[in-house]
Parts: C-alpha cells; structure tokens; sequence
C-alpha cells in the first residue's frame, strides 16, 4: 500500500458524503441568484446554450483535473502543485486560487447576507406584495443601507466560521447531504406555480427558444465565467475537496453527476423566475436583484405563500453556505498546511480578512456607490474579475498542468484508480480537452472578451517586420 502523505488528515466519510459535499459547493447562488440574473442580461436561451457548451467541453475537465491533483496529492491547492513539481513555480496557480477565493467570498458574503435578510423580511411580511414596484422598494432600501446589510453579512461569517472550525467531516458533511433534497423539491414547487402563472409561456421561450443573434463575444465570456463559478472550479476548491476523496471514488462518474445536478437546480431556478419576470411584467436584464425582485412576488401569488417564501430564503441559505464553507475552506487548507497554523487561527484570521474586504462589496450600493475600480464598483469589480478573468486563467494552467506536466501514465493511473477501473476511451478523451481544447478555448475567449486581440494585432504589426 502507497502511504499517504498525510495520514492523519481528515477526509470525508462516505462516498454519498463526497458527493454531497462536492454538489454543496458547486449549487449555491450561482444557481438561484447569479445563473438567472447573468441569462436574463445576456438574453436567454443562447446564451444558456453556450453556457452548456462551456460547462460539459470546459468546466467539466477542468473540475476532473482539479479533483485528480487533490486525491493524489492529498494536500490544499498551493501544496498540490508543490507536492508534485517542487521544483518549477506551478505552485502560484495555487496561490492565485486562494487570492481568488478571497475576492469571491468578498461579494458572496454580501448576496448571502441579503438572503439571510429575506428569510426575516419574508417571515416578518416585509414581502407581501405581487407588484414589482413593492418587492424592488425592500430590496432598494436593504441594499442602500449601511448598517443591515454590514450587520447580515458579519452574521455569515460567524455561522460559516463556527461550521468550518468544527471540522470537515462533522461541519461540511453533516449540512449539506441533510438539505440539499429538500432545496431540490422546494424549486419543484415554485417551479410548478411558476409555470401556470398566466403569460408564463413567455418566459419559457425565452428560455429555451434560442435568438442566436444574441451571441457575442462578451456573451461567450459570460458564459465561460459562469460555468467556472458554477462549477466551483479555476481556483483550487475543487482540489482542495478532492484531497478529501478516498481512492476508491470513481472521479470522474463523480464529476460528471454533480456538473448534471449542478445545471439541472439552475434550469430550475430559471424555471422559477423568468415565466414570472414575463408574466408580472418585468424586464429580464435586471442585474444582480432580479431573485429578490421577483421571487417574493411569486410566492405572494400562491396559496401558502409566505411559508414557502421563508423556506425558500432559509435553503437558499444553505446552499449558499455549503458553498461558502468551500471557498474557505481553500486558504484554511493553505494556512493549516503550509504555515502549520492551528485551524482556529487560520480561521479567524481568513474570516477577519475577507470581513474587510467584503465590507467594501456591501457598501457599493451606499458609502462607496461612487468609489470604482477599473470603472466598476467594489462589487461588481469582484464578481466580474474572479468569475470572468481569474478562474478562467486558473484553468487554463489547471489543464495544461495536468495536460501537458504532470505526465501522461500518472493521470492515466489516477483516473483509473491505479487501473482498477477500465476507462482507456475516457481517459483519450480527458487528455485531449485538457490538451487542447480547454488551454485554447479559454484563451481565445478571453482574448475576445476581454477586447484584446486588436491591440495585441495592432501591437504586433507595429513591433515586428517581416
Ligand atoms: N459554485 C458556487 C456557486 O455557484 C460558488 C463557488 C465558486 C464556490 C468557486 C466555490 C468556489 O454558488
């Protein structure tokens, strides 16, 4: 028998905790709040195309590469890559992933906190309303506050906190695999109303009647950022989990489930909003309060509703903070390992950390509305930058580490759990996108995106003489 690195690390007990612990980080608000609002502004179903395009040629390889460097390494995201390549600088990929999740735990502090707010708004009967202009008023009024929404989001970081210093095994698993089922049947109701609410068809077509003449090149990057968010991949989360994963874990039956569960919960999320959003008369491209606009004015239409509302908001919540407890999980790992920081000052310090930094996101709609960073706001300078330009990056030298350094029989070992599992055609496959098509990809749609590729030409016509 191999031995392990680090024998006495926790891991996670079971295979249906692994699974759930993966899916918990993965379905979040990516799902129910940033999945919506970034369709509805980039114009619906094509965009939910390509979005698939990137989750199954792209996202999927990346989040198998991730979970392959975790298991066989059995370290965080910056010892990995020390673990395997002592000796050239691919640990800095590592070291971005932890930076990165830094910056996203800055704003999804904030949204999480607002949802922690609507569960008492909601139970309270702050919501009841079915006009748009009502539910708009309480979520303007929550978001251009200074001390709630500071207040909402100091109450997230002290429950993750509290989870997270509890351990893996007993804090992440627990949680999760207890309420991730019930979120699911949740959305199958709302679902349900949302669909024989009149005018509903409307929304549904634009939902799934593609427009392809919505299709640009800032719509394609869009829709890689979001498959990466989606995914919980491009920063080390997902290694960070899978060096929890016990060696008999088939990873990529694995991977290819929770990227499956992952798009179904957001198919339905979309459900639940965009027949509404059409039906009670309001514009899909709302940003970022599209959820909170809407959602209360669905349920205000239905019998019950304001039970299911505080449910709604409460598993919201959970999802959230499953996928929380990922992305701190990642520098906690880092600290714990490579600085032999006791768990519970690494998570004080992280929680410290990321209050400050988060405090700038939430104050982006009041204090700091007129503060921009590369002409964005706090807020959205973070979203924009990890999901659209950092994870993005991070997985291009994800696949190319595992494409191109590792070496071809390690992978070819690690996927097939030393040869235990037969999956030769996979394995082509795998090595291929991660090769080829993930690195060139990423790069050309970032290029695109980001409107590099005229002055790189421009650049380069000026610089070099043929
Ligand atoms: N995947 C999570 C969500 O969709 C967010 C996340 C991103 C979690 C990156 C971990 C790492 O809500």
């Amino acid at each position: 028998m191999k031995k392990d690195i680090n024998p006495k690390r926790e891991g996670f007990s079971s295979s249906i905790g692994v699974i759930a612990a993966v899916l918990g980080s993965a379905v979040g608000l990516g799902n129910i709040w940033k999945f919506p609002y970034v369709t509805g502004a980039n114009g619906g179903a094509a965009f939910i195309l390509v979005y698939l395009l990137c989750v199954a040629l792209v996202g999927l390889p990346v989040m198998l590469s991730e979970h392959l460097i975790g298991r066989h390494t059995k370290s965080n995201a910056v010892g990995a890559f020390k673990a395997l390549e002592p000796r050239r600088p691919w640990f800095l990929v590592g070291g971005a992933g932890v930076l990165s999740a830094f910056l996203i735990m800055a704003f999804y502090t904030t949204v999480a906190g607002w949802v922690y707010a609507y569960i008492f708004k909601a139970a309270g009967g702050a919501l009841i309303s079915t006009k748009p202009e009502d539910t708009s008023r309480v979520f303007n009024s929550l978001v251009s506050g200074v001390g709630e929404p500071l207040f909402w989001q100091v109450f997230v970081l002290l429950v993750i906190g509290t989870i997270i210093m509890a351990g893996v095994t007993k804090g992440i698993e627990r949680v999760t695999k207890l309420l991730m089922p019930l979120l699911f049947i949740l959305l199958l109701i709302i679902d349900i109303r949302a669909l024989t609410l009149p005018g509903a068809g409307e929304g549904l077509e634009f939902l799934f009647k593609p427009d392809f003449s919505k299709i640009t090149v800032s719509v394609v990057l869009a829709a890689l950022g979001l498959a990466f968010f989606k995914l919980s991949v491009g920063m080390g989360a997902m290694i960070t989990y899978g060096s929890y994963v016990g060696k008999n874990e088939n990873l990529p039956k694995m991977a290819v489930k929770v990227a499956l569960a992952d798009t179904l919960v957001s198919l339905m999320a979309g459900i639940a909003i965009f027949p509404a959003v059409f039906a009670l008369g309001f514009t899909p491209d709302q940003g970022p309060k599209l959820l909170f606009v809407i959602i209360p004015a669905v349920f205000n239409s239905m019998p019950f509703g304001k039970v299911f509302m505080v449910l709604f908001f409460m598993l919201t919540a959970v999802a959230a903070t499953g996928a929380m407890l990922s992305l701190l999980e990642v520098p906690i790992a880092y600290l714990t390992e490579q600085y032999r920081w006791t768990r519970r000052k690494a998570t004080i310090l992280t929680i410290l950390g990321i209050g400050l930094l988060g405090s700038t996101a939430t104050l982006s709609n009041s204090l700091f509305a007129n503060v921009t960073v590369f002409g964005r706001t706090f807020f959205d300078f973070f979203d924009f930058t990890t999901s659209n330009v950092l994870l993005p990056i991070g997985g291009i030298f994800i696949a190319l580490f595992v494409g191109w350094q590792w070496g071809y029989a390690k992978v070819k070992r690690e996927l097939s759990n030393e040869g235990h599992l037969k999956n030769d055609g996979l394995f082509h496959v795998f090595i291929f996108l991660v090769r080829f098509v993930v690195p060139l990809a990423i790069v050309l749609v970032l290029l695109a995106g980001l409107n590099l590729i005229d002055p790189i030409i421009a650049f380069l016509r000026d610089n070099i003489s043929f």
